[in-house]
């Protein structure tokens, strides 16, 4: 029988050390503030900018939320972020995803200066993770990396397998495990025989949203699994990972919910406060 690897516990000790950073910066005057533009009524989209204001409220960031109809035009989403950028007030700027289809997810990403890009997801942070220099990490891959930390297993010279090659998730989170000297493999639709290839991680990530797409089967005894899916099914949230019979066989697990999705937000603030602290660094 595996350990749970517990998201939400290890969210609220890194968000003690958030606090602390906020509370720093409200002495000197400076009030972390991440704008959260929605764009349409997506129902998951909608939870997730909830929760967000949520904890970034109880740490004593402002959360300013700006919503649009699904028809928002890409030229008014633009401005809203141009004013957005030249707000000294504003340290952080996040555009929810997906965006309805009628607008151009990447320009709008690269209109977000990269010093108030939190999400990661500019393609100067995209380079600069790429490239190992500083930049903002992906939220996401960021708690991942942490959550895998936590459970003490060496992650220098083992093999981790990587189930999706999403940018948000796939792509950023295999380039932070080789940072950490993982053996990596990327898997994706087009992986012939998945079950071979997971079936040889020490750490194996998956990132797919398809329920119960990682059965037992294709766990190695012992391994460290992250599971990163979060798919409504029946009215409960499923991940992508067959959660009792692999709890039985790995060392560790993520649950859904409860596992990487706390983690996700708690970055988030982390990025908001590392923000703010270069922004009054250079003020
Ligand atoms: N949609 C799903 N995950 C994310 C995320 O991490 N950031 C943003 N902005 N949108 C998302």
């Amino acid at each position: 029988m595996g350990n749970i690897l517990d998201g939400k516990a290890l969210a609220q000790e890194a968000c003690k050390g958030i606090k602390a950073r906020v509370e720093a910066l409200r002495n000197i005057g400076v009030v972390p503030t991440l704008a959260v533009i929605l764009v349409g009524e997506d129902p998951a989209s909608q939870l997730y900018v909830r929760s967000k204001g949520k904890k970034a409220a109880e740490l004593g960031i402002d959360a300013r939320q700006y919503t649009f109809d699904a028809g928002l035009s890409q030229d008014a989403l633009l401005s809203k972020i141009d004013e957005l950028n030249q707000d000294p007030g504003v340290h952080g700027i996040l555009v929810q995803l997906p965006l309805p289809a009628h607008l151009d997810t990447g320009s709008v990403l690269e209109r977000i200066l990269p010093e108030k890009d939190v999400d990661g997801f500019h393609l100067y942070n995209a380079g600069a993770l790429l490239t190992g220099r500083p930049g903002f990490l992906p939220c996401t891959p960021k708690g991942i990396v942490h959550l895998v930390k936590s459970t003490g297993v060496e992650i220098a010279g083992k093999r981790c397998v990587v189930v999706g090659r999403s940018n948000i998730v796939g792509k950023p989170v295999a380039l932070l495990m080789l940072r950490e000297d993982a053996t990596v493999t990327i898997c994706h639709s087009r992986s012939q025989d998945l079950g071979s290839i997971t079936r040889e991680a020490d750490i194996l990530i998956s990132a797919v949203g398809r329920a119960k797409l990682i059965t037992a089967d294709m766990v190695k005894p012992g391994a460290v699994v992250i599971d990163v899916g979060q798919v409504r099914l029946e009215g409960k949230w499923q991940g992508d990972v067959d959660y009792a019979p692999v709890l039985e066989k790995a060392a560790y697990i993520t649950p859904v919910p409860g596992g990487v999705g706390p983690m996700t937000i708690a970055m988030l603030m982390e990025n908001t406060v590392e923000a703010a602290e270069a922004a009054s660094r250079n003020a």
